[in-house]
């Protein structure tokens, strides 16, 4: 596979949550999961040991099942005061949080529609260590998503489901008391490969020199 022509800080800054520009029709080839999760492993691991596990979902009924999932949950955040859609009345604000809610919508709608999900977890002696272990999942799971932008793969971080965690465990043959699930992302080919960077705070907005 041809990587795209991104040098390291314009695959930093462009790799979107991709939602309306995925392309669900187009079949995603086995290999470059494979090559995206090579990547993610390349991550730290605290002590070296890798507790990183990603389920990946290509059978159709199994998709819809969890689309279905993230549809339920997705409905009761549409409904929530934390949906980015419900204004404040800052029209700059309110304009910009709008788009990001409409995204979001259309991947509330359309989850199971993507043509792979992939499910970020991991996995420990019991269900507390596993749920500990976060931090051994979330380095590699944004290599993951950094290397899938590289192959014009786009990917929407995702953790809501969680609040139905066992049900997708069900679905998927999670064992549910030693594996934790984290991240929950569609991959397709994006439409089109050109995305921008995004309106951030300055960097001194959040550094604070020496002390806080
Ligand atoms: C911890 C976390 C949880 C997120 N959960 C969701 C989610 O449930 N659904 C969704 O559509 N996007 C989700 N996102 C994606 C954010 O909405 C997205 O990163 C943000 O709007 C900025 O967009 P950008 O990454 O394209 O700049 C999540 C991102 C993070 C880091």
């Amino acid at each position: 596979m041809t990587l795209l022509d991104l040098d390291p800080d314009q695959l930093l800054s462009t790799t979107r949550a991709v939602r309306k520009r995925l392309d669900l029709d187009r079949p995603v080839p086995d290999d470059l999961i494979r090559e995206c999760v090579a990547m993610a492993l390349q991550a730290p691991s605290g002590s070296n040991v890798v507790t990183m596990r990603f389920v990946v979902v290509r059978d159709v009924a199994k998709r819809r099942a969890i689309g279905d999932v993230y549809r339920t949950v997705y409905e009761a955040y549409r409904a929530s005061p934390g949906y980015p859609g419900n204004p404040v009345g800052d029209p700059e604000r309110d304009a910009r949080q709008a788009k990001v809610a409409a995204s979001a919508d259309f991947l509330g709608e359309h989850m199971g529609d993507a043509p792979v999900l992939v499910l970020g977890c991991t996995e420990g002696p019991n269900r507390a260590v596993a749920q500990a272990m976060i931090g051994n999942l979330l380095p590699g799971m944004w290599s993951f998503m950094l290397a899938a932008r590289a192959r014009g793969l786009g990917t929407a971080w995702t953790s809501m489901h969680v609040a139905r965690e066992r049900e997708v465990a069900d679905i998927l043959g999670i064992p549910y008391d030693t594996v934790a699930q984290a991240v929950l992302t569609p991959v397709a080919f994006t439409k089109g490969t050109d995305f921008k960077a995004a309106a951030r705070p300055a960097p001194d907005e959040v550094i604070h020199w020496d002390a806080w």
